[in-house]
């Protein structure tokens, strides 16, 4: 029952772009009630759109039939409202609003839609629990924090598409019904109804066709794409995500990664405003393990790993001596002016490396009277003055030593260093650290599938003078992939691609993939690469990861407008859910009894 139509009215301005620059103007502005205040007969409107909010002003001198209508009005009804834009009475000036100097005082009103009370206040203030706020998606979003957010995505993407195109590149579209692409996840199938019994892979890439792309001689591709990966979901994992995907031929490692730090440089310029300094670190892989324990580095703080293997193989520590005598590694870590950590707080550093599989954690406080721990007695004096010397420890610092193998050393106290970060507030939100990190290993073994698996993909190409290592030695053949870390999350990775077709099989074959289900499965890549394919290379950026950068947003889900909970499941429109048995029927697809 509206009889308030829109009719001959035309909006002259956003609500929250009015200022003192538009006082004396006739406006007419259109949004939502954020709220109604009732002021002895005057009523104020506080309306919102995505720009802002602007303030209404209701006398019933001016205009007694908006007032009327205005006492109707409640939260989140939609009004169109014109008037002249005056400066606000003396005393009620907001400063903190950018529109906090003017009111609209109205002179004609309509109602064009009302609303339910909504389920949550729309405003910054209000914490709401998550799973309201997604079943209500639409409602949620407009709270100036998402609508923010959003407008940012618009203007990196846009940003990304300006650079990439005075680069040269091409956007160019690929098949989201296609075929699997490995990326070391599962794939999302999609049954085919014309040939039934068989099934689509939605891409977890598009790293075949973007190869394609480079053998059909486009040069340079990027796209802004969605890519789809059943996996474990985490706080900065979508089941369906954005890349910034790209490729080029005829370049080098360090060619890809000069053109995607101008990209990302311009992108904090236009978001942030910040300036990137350029070139970015470069750090290999061994080193960044070595340094950091992880391949991800938070490079805002120092706190590195240091690796004490050789000072202790000698000891009387059964623990550490042992470790050290069987190929193992002790490292430390010395967290400055800590030795005031209370017994609960070390036990929670010793609960937290265990979680990455650790054995124990040592710990040391230096004090003047020297070494306080459990483990001091087991040092002589020589051991203890080598020791400090190599930690560089000083009165007051918390010493913190694991003995493990290689991998569970370096990934604990790495994790243990990160965690530090965060606790100690090492880390700011407005630094942004950013580093490469190159040299992978191609392939890691996996003790499961017993076989080789790609670290990056398959088609990564191995380092030039490593390539004889595929014969020999292939787990020690390093790859000519890259990853780019930004305060310690990777947010993109890439590499020169293998375009030759024997290295490419033979690449196939050292992970297991026999010859007939590689012509069943990459056939078609490897017909591509026997036509003069060119040598080329490329990254994918995680666009959303990016974007919770920017926006310093804690969960993955606050830069999406309609993202999936932990389980994948969209609590808006209740996706995934039951088909009709017709249309099983005509897919040819019958569920077993325990999944109807
Ligand atoms: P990769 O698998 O490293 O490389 O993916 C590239 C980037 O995508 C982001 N990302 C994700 N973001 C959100 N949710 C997910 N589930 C998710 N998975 C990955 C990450 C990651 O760095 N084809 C190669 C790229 C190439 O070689 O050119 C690829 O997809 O930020
Ligand atoms: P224990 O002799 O087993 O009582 O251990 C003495 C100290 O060494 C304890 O603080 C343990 O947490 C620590 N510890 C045990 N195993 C390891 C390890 N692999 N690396 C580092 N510290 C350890």
């Amino acid at each position: 029952m509206l009889n308030d139509k829109l009719g001959s009215w035309v909006r002259t301005h956003y609500c929250g772009d009015l200022t003192a620059e538009q006082i004396g103007q006739e406006v007419c502005v259109m949004g939502w009630v954020q709220r109604r205040r009732d002021h002895g007969g005057l009523i104020f409107i506080d309306l919102r759109d995505r720009e802002g909010i602007i303030q209404l002003a209701l006398d019933p001198d001016r205009d007694l039939a908006s007032l009327k209508k205005a006492e109707q009005v409640r939260n989140e009804f939609v009004l169109a409202a014109r008037g002249k834009v005056s400066h606000r009475p003396e005393g009620t000036v907001n400063p903190k609003m950018k529109t906090g100097e003017v009111e609209i005082e109205i002179s004609e009103m309509l109602i064009l839609n009302r609303s339910e009370t909504p389920p949550f206040m729309l405003d910054e203030f209000t914490e709401v629990a998550e799973n309201i706020r997604l079943k209500y998606r639409y409602l949620d979003l407009r709270r100036p924090a998402l609508q923010k957010n959003l407008l940012l995505r618009h203007l990196v993407a846009k940003t990304v598409r300006n650079y990439f195109d005075g680069q040269g590149f091409i956007e160019i579209e690929t098949p989201i019904l296609t075929k699997s692409t490995p990326e070391g996840a599962r794939d999302y199938l999609v049954p085919s109804r014309v040939n039934n019994g068989t099934f689509y892979a939605l891409p977890q890439s598009p790293q075949l066709f973007k190869q394609l792309l480079m053998v059909s001689g486009f040069d340079r591709y990027f796209q802004i794409v969605k890519c789809f990966r059943d996996e474990d979901l985490r706080a900065d994992r979508q089941p369906e995500f954005t890349q910034i995907d790209c490729e080029m031929s005829f370049v080098s490692r360090n060619q890809v990664m000069d053109i995607m730090e101008g990209m990302i440089a311009k992108v904090f310029k236009v978001a942030l405003g910040v300036e990137v300094h350029l070139p970015m670190p470069r750090l290999t892989y061994a080193e960044a393990l070595d340094r950091f324990g992880v391949d991800n580095p938070d490079l805002r703080f120092d706190l590195e790993l240091i690796d004490i293997t050789q000072q202790v193989a000698g000891s009387q520590f059964k623990v550490f001596a042992s470790v050290a005598a069987s190929e193992g590694l002790v490292k430390a870590l010395n967290v400055k002016g800590c030795a005031t950590f209370s017994r609960k707080e070390l036990d929670d550093l010793g609960d937290f490396a265990k979680i990455y599989g650790a054995k124990g954690l040592a710990w040391v406080k230096v004090t003047a009277d020297g070494w306080q721990s459990p483990i001091a007695k087991f040092f002589t004096a020589d051991e203890l003055t080598v020791l400090n010397d190599k930690l560089d420890a000083e009165v007051g610092d918390l010493l913190l030593f694991m003995a493990d193998t290689p991998a569970i050393a370096n990934e604990a106290l790495g994790r243990l260093r990160g965690h530090l970060g965060q606790k100690l507030g090492l880390a700011s939100k407005d630094e942004y650290k950013f580093s490469w990190v190159t040299d992978f290993p191609l392939l890691e073994w996996d003790a499961e599938q017993r076989r080789h698996v790609a670290v990056h993909h398959p088609f990564t190409a191995p380092l030039e003078e490593d390539i004889s290592l595929l014969d020999s030695n292939p787990g020690q053949a390093r790859a000519q992939a890259y990853d780019l870390v930004l305060n310690g999350s990777e947010i993109g990775g890439g590499s020169i691609r293998i375009h030759d077709q024997a290295v490419q099989s033979q690449m196939f074959e050292l992970l297991g993939i026999g010859a007939e289900e590689a012509q069943e499965k990459f056939g078609f890549l490897l017909d591509a690469l026997n036509f003069g394919a060119p040598p080329h290379g490329g990254i994918a950026f995680g666009l959303d990861r990016l974007m919770m950068i920017l926006t310093g947003a804690d969960s993955i889900r606050d830069v999406i407008a309609f993202p999936k909970t932990q389980k994948a499941s969209c609590m808006l429109s209740d996706a995934p859910n039951h088909v009709d048995d017709k249309q099983l029927q005509e897919l040819g697809i019958r569920l077993r009894a325990n999944q109807k």
